[in-house]
């Protein structure tokens, strides 16, 4: 049976994380794990069910309810295929909001793990390096500057049609990155044994084909 290997890709938001993971899992045919889309499904879920964002017997109940799982891509929501419905503005605050309720990221984090077990995968977050997969074989921390990554969003977003401007956008990632690096559990930061690669100014093939060198290298080192 081929060895089973993680790849742990770690950074802020917009630093280009799921689109390097998506590159990197379909050239090595291996699963591609976006632990933010479950936080993000959490935090969308609590939201529209009404749920207060503190510990609670609420929460516990609703945690004990919920299913998330990833199939052929797509994020299923306790059966409901919810992959449009957590990428607005609203829900990005929300998952942000959510992911510093202890309970939240335990059950999220299980649930990761249990993934990051069966088979081989890439996973990207703010805490797969330090935290959920701390022995994997492989870890890159993905940065940018705040302005470039609001930049990317930015552009995002217009195509999408959203109404948001430019200096919306870099207030909410700032916020952002304030909640994800100052949150008593599991802050977003670089692990010692992290690869950091600074994707200011770099296009996306320029950062996959980066990424993709990186990977060879631990893995390579990984088989000896
Ligand atoms: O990567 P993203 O923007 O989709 O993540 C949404 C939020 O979820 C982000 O503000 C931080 C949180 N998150 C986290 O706390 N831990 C993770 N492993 C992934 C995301």
């Amino acid at each position: 049976m081929a060895k089973i290997f993680r790849i742990a890709i770690d950074g802020p938001s917009g630093a280009g994380k799921s689109t390097i993971a998506k590159a990197v899992a379909q050239k090595l045919s291996i699963d591609y794990i976006d632990t933010g889309a479950m936080y993000r499904a959490v935090g969308y879920k609590m939201d529209r069910d009404g749920i207060p964002f503190e510990q609670g017997e609420a929460l516990d109940k609703m945690l004990a309810e919920t299913d998330i799982d990833f199939v052929d891509g797509d994020i299923i929501l306790d059966g409901e295929i919810v992959n449009t419905l957590i990428r607005t503005p609203e829900v990005s605050m929300l998952a942000s909001k959510c992911s510093s309720i202890p309970e939240v990221r335990e059950k999220l984090v299980e649930i990761q793990r249990a993934m990051g077990t069966r088979k081989s995968v890439i996973m990207d977050g703010r805490d797969i390096g330090t935290n959920v997969l701390k022995d994997a074989e492989c870890k890159i921390f993905l940065t940018a500057s705040a302005e470039e990554r609001a930049e990317r969003r930015f552009k995002e977003l217009q195509e999408k049609g959203e109404q948001q401007t430019y200096e919306e956008v870099l207030a909410d990632i700032k916020a952002r990155d304030h909640n994800d690096m100052t949150r008593e559990l599991n802050p977003l930061r670089k692990a010692e044994d992290a690869i950091e690669l600074d994707t200011t100014g770099i296009g996306i093939d320029e950062v996959v084909a980066k990424a993709i060198e990186i990977l060879d290298q631990c893995l390579n080192e990984s088989d000896q």
